[in-house]
C-alpha cells in the first residue's frame, strides 16, 4: 500500500488509503458539502431533495460532528490534496451493533474511478475492526447501478426490494436494501489475502 509520506504528516488523516484517504469534517467544509448536494447530477438519487443553503448545511454537520451515532467522513484524494466527497455511517445502534452507509462522491468528474470503492473498503475495516460493528446496510434507489455496484464489490449483498418506494424524475422508483455482515466481510479478507 502506498502509505502517505513522512514530510505530509501534517495532514488531519483517519483512514489511510492507496490513493485517498478519510478525515473528520470541518465547519471549513460546509462550502463543498453544499456545492455537492445541491449539484443536479450528484442529487438525483439521494434523499435530500429540497435547496440546501449554507446555513442548513452547517447546522446539518454540526449535528453530524456533535453526535456518536453519526461518524461521517471527508474523502479527499492525495494527490493535489483534493476533497472529492463523503462518506459515513449513520443511525449507529451500539446495542444491536448496526449502522447505514452513505456515500457521496460531490465532484463529478472524480466519478467511476473507484474511489468510492476504496473508500468504502477503508470505511468498512473501520466498522468492523474498530468500531465492532455487525451489521452495515444501505438502501439505494435500483436505478442508481453505480451504486449498487459499488455496494456489492465491498460484499454487500441484496436483502430485499421496496417496491416504488420514492418518487424521482417523476415517477416512483424501487429502492434495494442491501447489507453486508461482519462475519462474511471476515471470510472475504480470508479469501482475499489468499
Ligand atoms: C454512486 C457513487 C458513490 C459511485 O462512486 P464512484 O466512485 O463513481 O464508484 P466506483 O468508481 O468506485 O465504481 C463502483 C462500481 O460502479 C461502476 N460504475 C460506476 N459508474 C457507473 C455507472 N454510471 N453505471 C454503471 N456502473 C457504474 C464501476 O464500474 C464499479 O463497478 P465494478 O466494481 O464492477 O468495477 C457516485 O457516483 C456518487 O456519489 N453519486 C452521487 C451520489 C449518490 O448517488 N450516492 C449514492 C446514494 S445511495
Amino acid at each position: 500500500m502506498n502509505k502517505i509520506n513522512v514530510s505530509k504528516r501534517s495532514r488531519v488523516l483517519f483512514l489511510d488509503g492507496d490513493r485517498l484517504y478519510l478525515r473528520p469534517i470541518e465547519m471549513e467544509d460546509v462550502h463543498n458539502f453544499q456545492r455537492w448536494i445541491n449539484d443536479p447530477e450528484v442529487r438525483r438519487y439521494l434523499v435530500t431533495r429540497g435547496p440546501i443553503s449554507k446555513l442548513q448545511e452547517a447546522e446539518f454537520l454540526r449535528q453530524m460532528m456533535g453526535s456518536a451515532n453519526h461518524r461521517i467522513f471527508v474523502i479527499v484524494l492525495k494527490e493535489a490534496d483534493r476533497a472529492i466527497g463523503t462518506m459515513g455511517i449513520h443511525n449507529i445502534n451500539w446495542i444491536d451493533r448496526t449502522g447505514t452507509t452513505g456515500t457521496m462522491i460531490g465532484e463529478v468528474d472524480c466519478w467511476n474511478k473507484g474511489y468510492a470503492k476504496e473508500a468504502k473498503k477503508l470505511l468498512l475495516r473501520h466498522a468492523f475492526m474498530e468500531m465492532n460493528l455487525r451489521r452495515i446496510e444501505t438502501a439505494v434507489i435500483a436505478e442508481n447501478k453505480a451504486s449498487i455496484k459499488c455496494q456489492e464489490a465491498c460484499g454487500y449483498v441484496r436483502e430485499g426490494l421496496l417496491r416504488k418506494k420514492v418518487f424521482r424524475t417523476g415517477k416512483y422508483l424501487d429502492e434495494v436494501v442491501l447489507a453486508i455482515m461482519r462475519d462474511d466481510w471476515l471470510e472475504l479478507q480470508r479469501e482475499t489475502q489468499g
